[in-house]
């Protein structure tokens, strides 16, 4: 799943349209000028720290399979506390089919083999925490593999213990599915299996069944799942579709979306207002939280993937849900225009509930390269304005070089991921292609082929390179995690909006230590900004910004820069 769709958004139509919601159930934008100001107390560090996202089979080859290992990412601890980032959040180790390259778990508890074992694991941890880096792993509890030993007994049968584990139903009299539920990876949402003579539900592909989250053993396992590895000292998870937990427990149809106009994408023609977000949502969300809070000084992601105003409600009406329901604004963006930053920070600063802390991030493992995204130019901008904001950043591996989408024009490749299968424009393989370390074979991401060819063979997308170049995007992305670090008005400062001439986005963010501001360029043309007195620019994207007086400077096209007191702790 990407991008827009999974909003519910059809390409032609703004993120404006989004906030506002086609369906008219969200609250319209924030009026500019918007300010933000809580500042924790007692900051806890998933508030302060960035989190770094690795996809596991392309970070770092330490076996020689052409496949991404924890060994590899044990060994790559320094350069991660190099870069500065206070956690990783790694997509799923488990034991896998690869139906949904990982997301389709054959057991909870392991390591599959081709990443390593439970020892490699404790070491991969070890390694971190002893660099000051947490660790938070993927939860997929919507969904198993379909060769999981609790489907396995399941389909055996009603008189199996575990056949109410999973959503098994009969078809409706004409013998068509049991309801008009749609799979995301497309068609319908159901297969039959005989025995044991019944359809189950599978909102992703047929190989992972939807778990039965009506049923309190399946809650009550799943949350074992999670003492598991909170044991083994894991500081937190990402909670996969969490927003997919609360099914209309009568599982009736989805109703014809209104809106929808010949012409339209098919997947829109059913508002999926039945299948997920349902009331139970909550409680359920409430359940998983409960468990991490078993446990001192972890955290919950959630990933909601709805409208922001549905999306923030996954706080939790007393902040008892997930600390960060993630935020997709940004990688949902269309144009990049100043106006449509401004308005998309405003408009979701605008929705959070009282207390909550605010999260954003520019894509993550489903979504196109955000380099790719914004183009070349921007991508820095880009940058700069995701570890400027008020609220946790999520970055993405690789992001940190500029990787673009990877091109791939063998089927035998776009092929395995399921969403590709039906809507190969889909193909979400692009932004999962290997890290690139030195010019060399594979870009010294493996001695083996890699499992996936790297996104562009070229010496300059490489670390190793671009650690020797002070102008380098790497060196600035660190630069920027480093000042962010070291400057509370950064991490966990207030938020308020700056006047700004067209085309530039500008805001400031305080704390009692001191402000900084920060102005980006979305423009083609240079543009020239009003500084406060007695300050100076302390990072720019791309060389010095030229001082036009002692007031004011001339940002260059698609130019970012943080300026603050001459001197700051
Ligand atoms: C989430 C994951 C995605 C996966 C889906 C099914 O959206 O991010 O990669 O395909 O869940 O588990």
């Amino acid at each position: 799943m990407a991008d827009l769709d999974r909003l519910g958004v059809p390409p032609d139509r703004s993120l404006a349209e989004v906030f506002g919601g086609r369906s008219g159930r969200s609250p319209a934008l924030s009026e500019p000028g918007h300010r933000a100001h809580h500042v924790p107390e007692h900051p806890a560090w998933w508030q302060r720290e960035v989190i770094y996202q690795i996809y596991p089979r392309s970070f770092f080859d330490a076996s020689g399979d052409g496949i991404g290992d924890l060994p590899g990412i044990r060994e790559k601890a320094d350069y991660l506390a190099w870069l500065g980032i206070g956690a990783v959040w790694l997509s799923p180790i488990y034991p896998t089919p690869d139906a949904d390259l990982g997301y389709d778990i054959s057991d909870y508890r392991s390591v599959d083999p081709r990443f390593g074992s439970l020892e490699e694991f404790d070491s991969m941890l070890a390694a971190l925490h002893a660099r000051g880096i947490r660790l938070i792993l993927d939860l997929v509890p919507n969904h198993t593999s379909d060769r999981h030993p609790w489907f396995v007994e399941s389909r055996q049968g009603p008189r199996s213990p575990r056949h109410e584990w999973y959503v098994w139903r009969q078809p409706r009299p004409d013998g068509s599915p049991p309801n008009n539920w749609e799979s995301y990876f497309g068609g319908q949402a159901w297969t039959y299996l005989d025995p044991p003579g019944a359809w189950y539900l599978h909102s992703f592909h047929r190989g992972q069944p939807d778990l039965n989250w009506e049923n309190p053993d399946v809650r009550e396992a799943i949350r074992e799942v999670m003492r598991f590895w909170l044991e083994r000292g894991v500081d937190g998870f990402r909670v996969d579709v969490l927003w997919l937990l609360g099914k209309d427990p009568e599982l009736r149809d989805n109703p014809v979306n209104p809106d929808w106009e010949e012409g339209d994408p098919s997947w829109l023609h059913f508002l999926r207002t039945n299948s997920e977000d349902g009331p139970k949502a909550h409680e359920y969300a409430r359940s998983l939280r409960s468990v991490i809070d078993e446990y001192p000084d972890r955290v919950m992601i959630g990933e909601v993937v709805l409208p922001p105003a549905r999306a923030v409600a996954y706080h939790g009406e007393r902040l008892d849900e997930a600390h960060l329901p993630h935020n997709f604004a940004m990688a949902e963006l269309r144009d990049w225009s100043a106006d449509e930053v401004r308005s998309t920070v405003e408009g979701y600063e605008g929705l959070l509930p009282p207390g909550a802390w605010p999260n954003w991030l520019l894509g993550d493992h489903d979504f196109s390269r955000i380099a790719s995204r914004v183009g070349h130019a921007r991508t820095r901008l880009a940058h700069m304005l995701l570890l400027t904001l008020r609220g946790t950043p999520t970055w993405y591996y690789g992001d940190e070089l500029g990787l673009p989408n990877g091109t791939f024009t063998g089927a035998a490749v776009t092929s395995i991921d399921p969403q590709a299968s039906t809507a190969p424009e889909r193909d979400r393989l692009v932004a999962r292609t290997p890290m690139q370390w030195s010019p060399g074979l594979h870009a010294r991401f493996s001695e083996a082929d890699p499992w996936l060819p790297l996104a562009a063979d070229d010496p300059d997308l490489t670390v190793e390179r671009q650690l020797g170049d002070p102008d380098s995007v790497l060196n600035v992305v660190r630069a920027l995690i480093h000042l962010r670090r070291r400057t509370p008005a950064l991490s966990i400062g207030t938020y308020r909006s700056l006047p700004a001439p067209p085309g530039v986005f500008s805001f400031e963010r305080e704390h009692a230590d001191g402000a900084v501001q920060i102005h980006l360029n979305f423009d083609d043309a240079a543009r020239e900004v009003g500084l406060p007195g007695r300050s100076r620019t302390l990072l720019s994207t791309i060389g010095p910004a030229t001082e036009a007086s002692s007031t004011h400077v001339v940002l260059a096209p698609h130019q970012g820069i943080v300026v603050g007191e001459a001197v700051l702790g």
